[in-house]
């Protein structure tokens, strides 16, 4: 039987533009997301242009992905880009020590990556490396991607096929300087940062945005002991950044990313739904000395690590990727929208083979997951105005392992932890309203009766992401198990809409507002 969920939107309770970087999106030299996932070299049988995968590329462009940021990630802290440009056959071999030893080639290095975020219509953003690399090296990576003029790095760009300056924004100084970036405390990678930041300089037609590196998950001293040296040491030094980028993995539950139960379904629902925490906790602490929130916050690697797969090598972080994770990504995102007044750009860990990527590939296949058809689903929200959503409702678990796996990660600050059985989010854009909802009770349907406060929406296209079961996911030989549904159009009775939603299932309604 279904249960009635209740929501309100109220259409006068605005929060902020939801920032189109919110579905930013994550590829490290890891794995097989670089080689195999984008890159096969041009004389590959698969069909590329330039190296560059077509079907990879057909497969994204339509979700239009707002940022792409590369090399890494712990990569970052140890990419040379000079490896990475020049005649291909001149590049050199280098070891990739974070991820199995990997070989790393350098066939996809600069102008490549420059290249696949042109293919996509998607805006580079480059971690630079602040671990083992140098000022001089980052200054110099930046004149050779941003200057117009005559200087010999830009003319070697030009000789390198690159007329025209690639103009990055972004520059990520580092990457988890705390941990793998080099295992600095947050002081003394504060004034590391100043100096790295310090030659990014903005050449004439460029403007970049400089991102300082943050804490891992509810790190809250590396927030507020970098915040106090940059605001309250020798000078306020706040001005010289832009950006300041926290992550927060959810982790898993149970045995694997498809082996799990009710219970651990809604273990990892709690522990993503939890990233409220983490967005609120960060902001607090930088409130306090940005209270104008010149600095924007970063959530630059989020989403699902399950165990690796069976049979995939270990430093590859291939997961494979369920109805869950779908849930996982929505709720993140419904999180994002409720929060659009606070985070700037996202980037989900990781677009490809890796972590709880939008596609998984292998030889000349491209699955889409269900992730992907989230992204998919949730783009009208992007640039609109989030307002209000409310959902009624107890919080739901199982009563037993639900609330004791979760003890871990409960948040003690900044937010508390729950799950409710519908949660969701809404926006407005040019006049049309957006809603979406998930219905996280793993097998039970719902009937969510939504009321809209402030306007009024005659009747909705409704669109759904579910599957056979809370298990579903798209494989290489099904890999259209989990899709979006056809759009449906549903009716207002008086001031509600009624939607039915399947269980462990993901909403999106649609209307004009009168
Ligand atoms: O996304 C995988 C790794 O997780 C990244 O390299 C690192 O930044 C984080 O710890």
């Amino acid at each position: 039987m279904e249960t009635v969920q209740k929501a309100v939107v109220l259409l006068g309770e605005k929060i902020g533009t939801i920032s189109p970087y919110l579905h930013g999106q994550f590829a490290e030299h890891l794995g097989e997301l670089v080689y195999n996932g984008v890159w096969v070299g041009e004389d590959s049988a698969i069909p590329n242009t330039g190296g560059i995968r077509n079907d990879v590329v057909a497969a994204l462009k339509p979700l239009e992905l707002p940022v792409l940021r590369w090399p890494g990630g712990c990569f970052a802290d140890m990419y040379h880009w000079r490896d990475g440009i020049g005649p291909q056959s001149g590049r050199p071999k280098r070891v990739n020590v974070h991820w199995g030893m990997a070989p790393e080639p350098n066939s996809f290095g600069t102008h490549e990556f420059a290249a696949f975020c042109r293919m996509l219509g998607t805006e580079p953003y480059f971690a630079g490396n602040v671990g083992s690399g140098t000022v001089q090296e980052l200054q110099e990576w930046v004149e050779y991607c941003n200057f117009a003029g005559d200087s010999t790095l830009a003319n070697e760009r030009r000789a390198n096929g690159a007329a025209e300056p690639f103009n990055i924004k972004y520059w990520g100084i580092g990457n988890e300087n705390g941990g793998c970036g080099g295992n600095m405390t947050p002081e003394y990678y504060m004034d590391l940062y100043m100096r790295y930041r310090t030659y990014v300089y903005r050449y004439p037609g460029s403007d970049p945005f400089c991102i300082a590196s943050g804490p891992m998950q509810q790190d809250w001293p590396w927030t507020r002991r970098f915040f106090e040296k940059t605001c309250k040491g020798f000078w306020n030094r706040k001005g010289m950044m832009h950006g300041f980028a926290a992550h927060y993995y959810c982790g898993t539950a149970g045995k694997s990313a498809t082996e799990y139960t009710a219970a651990e379904w809604l273990e990892l629902l709690a522990k993503a739904r939890a990233v409220e925490g983490i967005i609120v906790g960060h902001r607090t602490i930088m409130d306090e000395y940005d209270p104008k929130r010149e600095v924007k916050l970063l959530l630059d690697e989020w989403g699902a690590w399950h165990p690796i797969e069976p049979g995939k090598p270990m430093g590859g972080l291939y997961q494979q990727n369920t109805m869950r994770d779908a849930l996982v990504a929505a709720l993140t995102l419904d999180v994002f929208n409720n929060h659009a007044d606070k985070l700037y750009m996202a980037n989900i860990a990781q677009m490809i083979n890796v972590l709880q990527s939008l596609l998984l590939v292998q030889e000349d296949k491209v699955v889409k997951t269900p992730t992907y058809h989230v992204f998919d689903l949730y783009r009208p929200h992007k640039g609109g105005q989030a307002v209000r959503f409310l959902s009624g409702g107890e919080s739901i678990s199982d009563g037993g392992s639900f609330a004791q796996n979760c003890r871990d990660c409960y948040l003690d600050k900044g937010g508390a932890f729950s799950l409710k059985a519908l949660e969701g989010s809404a926006s407005v854009k040019d006049g049309t309203l957006c809603v979406t909802a998930c219905n996280t009770h793993p097998t039970e349907p719902a009937e969510m009766e939504l009321e809209i406060r402030g306007g009024k929406v005659r009747e909705a296209k409704v669109v759904t992401l579910a599957g056979k079961d809370f298990l579903s996911l798209n494989t290489f030989e099904r890999p259209s198990a989990v899709k979006l549904s056809k759009s449906a159009t549903v009716e207002a009775k008086g001031k509600l809409l009624r939607i039915a939603m399947p269980p462990g299932s993901v909403v999106r309604a649609m209307g004009k507002v009168e």
